[in-house]
């Protein structure tokens, strides 16, 4: 055992049993993070994810529900405790006397475009902060001037949300919406080919997801926004599953507009989203609420809704800096660890089929989705939850204007917080329902995912 290792066993030790209580009790204080993490400075983010000592300083960050294993991250994850205590923080400090504090608060969020445009790569000049994913996507989709007879190309594997709004611009501006379809999982050539054949001289906008929120299916969006480009075509890409999730910087991606989540793969408090507009592409787009004519190059413009709660938006700084903590590329490796874990165990079995690509170099971290032969993922679902108190997403296709797909999965979406027995928990559960089957649901339905596991 070297020195380094001494050092960091020693910490650890100090980390466990009575340290564990502490934390427990006090709030993990984010010096605790970054402790761990600089006792593994000299390891690979791919042996860290190995490092179930380090994980479990990362585990007791969270304050968790442990009667269920929360397999459907996907949807929205826990954020860390020092991010929700903040949050109360903030909420408790502005209640004082709003219209005192709430001033305050909001004049101080600049400093959080300033961290965030540094962390993912791009000009504080070019992100908004905003609710959440629906809200950054909308304010493009629907700022963007087109008129009747305007192509725009997506596919049938996109957020039905977005596809909606699409929907309402076709119904009430008369523009055209073709949706592509793909195999899953498929190749970044594929996709290219699939969008470059469906270009016509009426297209005016592409928008696709950068991994999609059904088998995180992933997109070339580099490739794609320089096609785009070379036809002057828009480029509106939906970013809700990867940024926080997987290490890139946003100017690479080239694309002109790109909508996040913060509250999922961040692990930011609800209600927390971003907006990336490429600074030469901040005029062409009208914001959600009228702005005067003087901001049409300011990205603020995007972010003006009148009243709301600040207290989210200022524990965004923290819950950055928890990520920032454990590093972008030690997250992504755990994330991917977690997935092969579950996913190697499964895929021997003859009836499992797992829809995303996970070969090297990878593609995919922390979503991937898996079905077994012959069983409805609802039924399965249901019975993970019934007798495991499992949460898994089913995904069944719908129609127009929801997401159209042919194949029926699991998204199975751990995180950081979660344990290996959790995982291993969740193959014991796939392996009993190979064996001996599930119950088959009473009543049918239409085929649309069902709404307690959205
Ligand atoms: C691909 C994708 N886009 C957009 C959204 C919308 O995000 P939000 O509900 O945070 O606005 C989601 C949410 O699950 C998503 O998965």
């Amino acid at each position: 055992m070297n020195s380094t290792m001494w050092s960091r066993r020693a910490f650890l030790r100090s980390a466990g049993a009575a340290g564990a209580v502490a934390s427990a009790a006090n709030g993990m204080a984010l010096d605790r993070v970054m402790e761990a993490s600089q006792s593994v400075a000299n390891m690979t983010p791919e042996e860290v994810a190995k490092d179930e000592f380090y994980w479990r300083e990362i585990q007791l960050a969270f304050k968790l529900d442990r009667t269920l294993i929360n397999l459907n991250n996907g949807f929205t994850c826990p954020t860390p405790r020092v991010a929700l205590e903040a949050e109360w923080r903030y909420m408790e400090m502005i209640n004082l006397a709003p219209i005192h504090y709430q001033a305050m608060v909001a004049g101080n969020i600049q400093t959080i475009r300033v961290r965030m445009a540094a962390e993912f790569g791009c000009d504080p000049e070019e992100m908004a902060l905003t609710r959440g994913a629906s809200e950054s996507l909308q304010i493009a989709q629907n700022g963007i001037d087109l008129k009747a007879g305007d192509e725009v190309l997506t596919t049938e594997q996109d957020y039905p949300r977005m596809l909606t709004t699409w929907d309402q611009r076709m119904r009430r501006e008369n523009i055209k919406v073709t949706r592509i379809q793909f195999p899953v999982p498929t190749t970044a050539d594929d996709l290219y080919q699939r969008f470059e054949k469906a270009i016509t001289p009426k297209t005016k906008v592409f928008h696709f997801c950068h991994v999609t929120n059904l088998t995180a299916q992933m997109f070339p969006v580099a490739r794609l926004s320089r096609l785009a480009r070379s036809k002057g075509i828009v480029t509106i890409v939906d970013g809700a599953h990867a940024l926080g999730h997987f290490p890139f910087k946003l100017r690479d991606l080239e694309c002109d507009a790109y909508g996040v989540s913060l509250h999922k793969w961040l692990l930011a408090p609800i209600g927390n989203g971003c907006l990336y507009v490429r600074k030469e592409m901040i005029p062409r787009f009208w914001p959600l609420q009228a702005a005067p004519e003087q901001q049409d190059s300011d990205i603020r413009k995007f972010e003006a809704i009148g009243t709301h709660p600040w207290a989210i938006r200022a524990a965004l700084g923290e819950a950055l800096a928890f990520h920032q903590a454990i590093g972008a590329q030690r997250k992504a490796a755990r994330l991917r660890y977690l997935t092969l874990r579950w996913a190697n165990a499964l895929k021997k079995h003859p009836r499992i089929k797992i829809l995303t690509d996970l070969s090297e170099p990878p593609q995919a971290w922390g979503v991937a989705a898996v079905n077994i032969e012959g069983i409805d993922v609802r039924d399965l679902a249901r019975f993970l939850w019934d007798k495991y108190r499992i949460i898994v997403v089913p995904l069944v296709g719908g129609a127009p204007p929801n997401q159209v797909f042919d194949y029926q999965a699991l998204r199975v979406s751990p995180n950081v917080y979660m344990t290996l027995g959790e995982i291993d928990t969740f193959v014991t559960a796939m392996e009993d329902a190979l064996k001996n089957g599930v119950p088959a649901r009473q009543t049918s339905d239409d085929g649309a995912t069902e709404t307690w596991f959205e």
